[in-house]
């Protein structure tokens, strides 16, 4: 290898490591909320959802709507990661995004997946869309402010690394918790009836305005360039925990009705 391509190669490793998870719960936090999930559907929509997925699971193909996004076929799709608008106002108080948004994006996978007349195709690809975005709903800076990319400009120092505001919600706390998938969706809180109830209570906008308000105690918990490590993560990771379990449950309720 000549000196030219050592340093494309070192070029290329940098910025994948800068450019990488940018936009996502991290790939574990998705699959924790698919996991959970599951064992919130019903026999009937667990059979359907089997079938139409060819049994693969609902942590499986929770990570699909990230792993397509490099292929520009899909680029329409990215807008439906996040949702931006003023805090303090409601959805649709302002003209929602043209180019769609994750209110739009749920709405849209819960009409195919509810519509008789749509093709099995068009069935799996929406169905592993909505598992990935109801995921993303519950990750409070998905529902943040559009001038700062819900804090992806937001630099801040993670332990000894650089890193940004977004994706210490995304994937660094999950990470350094150092738990998978599957021990999270195991060690969640145990609920009452009642709590499972009132967190499968309210519609699509309320659940946004639930992130929208965690979103805004998130930008007011860290400041630019602000180094964040095991005092941050003790006060914040209960926070992640806890919305990583809400996304289950709500998947699942709406998983249920579609399918139930
Ligand atoms: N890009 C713009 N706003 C965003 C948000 N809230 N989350 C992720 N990516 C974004
Ligand atoms: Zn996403
Ligand atoms: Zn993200």
């Amino acid at each position: 290898m000549n000196i030219r391509n050592v340093f494309m190669l070192v070029v290329l490793l940098i910025s994948s490591c800068v450019f990488s998870n940018t936009y996502n719960w991290g790939k574990t936090g998705h699959r924790a909320t698919g996991q959970i999930a599951e064992a919130h559907l019903t026999k009937k929509a667990k059979r359907s959802i089997a079938l139409l997925l060819n049994g693969q699971s609902l942590a499986l193909v929770s990570t699909f709507a990230d792993e397509i996004k490099s292929d520009k076929q899909y680029k329409r799709y990215s807008p439906w990661h996040y949702v931006n608008f003023s805090f303090g106002k409601k959805y649709g108080e302002e003209a929602p995004s043209e180019f769609g948004d994750l209110v739009q994006g749920i709405e849209k996978c819960i009409t195919i997946l509810k519509d008789d007349k749509s093709s099995i195709n068009d069935k799996q690809f929406y169905l592993k869309m909505l598992v990935h975005f109801i995921g993303d709903l519950h990750q409070p800076l998905h529902v943040g402010r559009g001038e700062d990319k819900g804090g992806n400009d937001i630099q801040v120092q993670w332990f000894r690394d650089g890193s940004n505001l977004h994706r210490v919600w995304d994937s660094n706390m999950i990470d350094y918790y150092g738990m998978s998938y599957t021990e999270l969706s195991i060690n969640k809180d145990k609920l009452s009836k009642n709590q499972i109830t009132a967190i499968e209570s309210g519609n699509i906008l309320d659940w946004v305005h639930e992130s929208q308000a965690l979103a805004k105690k998130v930008y007011a918990s860290a400041n630019t360039g602000e180094k964040l490590g095991y005092t941050y993560m003790y006060y914040n990771f209960p926070i992640v925990r806890t919305q990583l379990q809400k996304g289950g449950i709500r998947l699942a309720t709406i998983l249920n009705d579609i399918f139930g």
